[in-house]
């Protein structure tokens, strides 16, 4: 007797085993649910992208956060397929009790790395409202700055919002990396636990991003990031963070060992922990004259010159019947070349920045977030106290008290 296979059923099949093979999901029932209701979706979304396209009306797809990506070829295929190009189960997982636990933190090369292979490009359709957001959001993350336009663009594409509530866990200090996050709105508590205790080590305010770690070196969650307050966050999946920065990562560290191996302040540090800096460092370039910190402002970022200068004025308080300078007049005090760092003593000391920093002519810095920077430079800590007493004395000479800095 012979039993006719319907069209599509083995690769249909095919396509699951793979994925339960790759993912080695622990309950192949709830998997297969889930694995199925992905596909359907996916290929329910991309027939309504097709109809989309071709009545060429430009609308803006409100989007749900359980909405599964659509891959960005839906145009070039007409045919109704059991798998739409492209397609690849993805579940966003943001539930915390879906969450594996690491067992072991093996060290990470990302040219081994077989997830990457053949990764489709992951889209989330977002209304122009969210893109926007989304782009201010995005704007000021280092880890995005080395990234050229076109990779910058996929990880937009590939972000999905995520709402919390106030007290939810994003992330739990020991669990398996799956997502990283930009900050839309909110404020978040970082704690990390300390002979058993979690203790609160800072903050996110409305600002920045977290998550990298596990993601970039395949280690359990380093911290507990808890929302203070209802807010709103960016995820993005750890594929695509793999695909894009992981691997922009390997070509960071090339580019920048020789440098950051020339600095005598980190010196102190291993080479496995200058690469970390390298690894979370961004790339920002100045133009002449352009402020770079501001005195007062409240600091979260550390600098290093990599090519140009930079100027360090003053602002001091003058004391009446003194002549000049005049109060507001800026005095330089100092200036900066390739290899130097400024914007330290802020986050030493955790006052409001004692200067502000001016490029002269084109000047690219490589920047350190202050997250970053607790975490990383923390040995480098008494060489940087050793110039702050420098400064003092030269504000001692310069304007007869360093207690005359105004803020
Ligand atoms: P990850 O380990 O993936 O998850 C927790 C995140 O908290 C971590 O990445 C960092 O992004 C962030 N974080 C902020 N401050 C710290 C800190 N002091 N130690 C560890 N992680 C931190
Ligand atoms: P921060 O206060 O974070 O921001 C301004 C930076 O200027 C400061 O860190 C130092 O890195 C740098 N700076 C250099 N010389 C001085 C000085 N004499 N007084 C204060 N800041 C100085």
């Amino acid at each position: 007797m012979s039993v006719e296979i319907p069209a599509g059923l083995t690769d249909l099949l095919k396509g699951y085993t793979a994925e339960v093979l790759v993912q080695r999901p622990p309950d192949l029932l709830e998997f297969a649910v889930q694995y199925f209701s992905s596909l359907k979706e996916q290929r329910g979304a991309e027939s309504s992208a097709r109809n989309a396209s071709r009545s060429r009306v430009k609308r803006a797809v409100a989007f749900d956060e359980d909405t599964v990506p659509s891959d960005s070829n839906e145009e070039e295929d007409d045919k109704e397929d059991y798998f739409p190009d492209d397609f690849t189960f993805k579940r966003p997982s943001t539930s915390k009790s879906s969450r594996r636990v690491s067992v072991c933190a093996e060290p990470y090369n990302p040219d081994d790395d077989e997830d990457d292979v053949l990764q489709p490009k992951v889209i989330y359709p977002k209304t122009d409202q969210q893109r926007s957001r989304l782009q201010e959001a995005c704007k000021d993350i280092l880890l995005f700055k080395t990234l050229d336009a076109e990779q910058f663009s996929e990880i937009l594409d590939a972000m999905f919002e995520v709402h919390v509530k106030a007290q939810e866990h994003i992330i739990e200090q020991g669990d398996d990396g799956d997502n990283f996050y930009v900050i839309d709105r909110g404020v978040y508590d970082i704690e990390v636990k300390q002979d058993g205790v979690n203790c609160c080590v800072g903050k996110y305010h409305n600002k920045g991003c977290f998550g990298e770690l596990a993601l970039m070196y395949r280690t359990p969650r380093a911290a507990t990031i808890i929302a203070s307050q209802p807010g709103a966050l960016w995820a993005l999946d750890r594929a695509t963070f793999h695909r894009l920065i992981v691997k922009n990562n390997a070509k960071k560290r090339k580019t920048y060992e020789a440098f950051i191996e020339s600095l005598p302040l980190l010196e102190c540090l291993e080479l496995s922990e200058r690469m970390k800096i390298v690894d979370v460092l961004g790339v920002k370039t100045f133009h002449d004259g352009e402020q770079i910190i501001k005195q007062g402002d409240e600091a979260d970022c550390f600098y290093i010159v990599e090519s140009g200068e930079v100027k360090i004025m003053i602002k001091s308080k003058i004391k009446a019947g003194q002549s000049s300078p005049r109060e507001t007049e800026e005095v330089e005090i100092a200036r900066a070349t390739r290899g130097q760092y400024f914007g330290e003593l802020a986050l030493v000391t955790n006052n409001p920045r004692a200067a502000s920093v001016y490029a002269v002519g084109e000047t690219k810095c490589l920047v350190i977030d202050v997250q970053a920077f607790e975490r990383l430079l923390g040995p480098c800590i008494e060489i940087m106290k050793r110039n702050i007493t420098s400064y003092k004395e030269q504000l001692v000479m310069l304007f007869g008290s360093s207690e005359d800095l105004k803020h």
